[in-house]
């Protein structure tokens, strides 16, 4: 099973950027229980995170015609308008998971609305870097039932 976690602009700047929200660990530290899980859940988890939306978008593309399993995002504030995205991720037909650290609902009103999430199987928002690791015991389950 081969899962694609896809991170959005700025979450490269977790431990640096608004920590009250974000929490005070780094991109590397959640790179690192992503790494971890894999381990113990036996599966291969892939990663990628960009600033740019046409470079997540052709990541997406390309998991594509890698045949994932499933994906796991964080579009960062893309969520809240990038049809493009979420077009890239209606075209694949896998379970997506759209995670979100905070808890975008209790925040300011523009991030209320998720473009995004309707194209996913799911969301997780407000549980922290904990959300990632939920998201892929979801999909792991997710494909087991089938
Ligand atoms: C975020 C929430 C977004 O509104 C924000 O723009 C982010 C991070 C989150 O993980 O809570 O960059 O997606």
């Amino acid at each position: 099973m081969r899962i694609l976690v896809v991170n959005g602009p700025n979450l490269n700047f977790l431990g640096i950027r608004e920590k009250s929200v974000y929490g005070a660990k780094d991109y590397n530290y959640l790179l690192g229980l992503l790494e971890e899980k894999a381990k113990q859940a036996g599966i291969v988890i892939e990663t990628f995170q960009s600033n740019c939306e046409g470079e997540i978008i052709d990541r997406l593309q390309k998991a594509y015609y890698d045949k994932v399993d499933g994906i796991i995002i964080n579009p960062g504030a893309y969520t809240h308008y990038s049809f493009a995205i979420r077009d890239a991720l209606a075209s694949i037909d896998v379970p997506k998971i759209e995670v979100h650290i905070s808890n975008v609902h209790a925040r300011e009103e523009f991030r209320h609305k998720s473009v995004t999430a309707p194209v996913c199987t799911g969301q997780i928002a407000g549980l922290g870097l904990q959300g990632y690791l939920l998201a892929v015991d979801a999909i792991i389950n997710i494909l087991q039932d089938k």
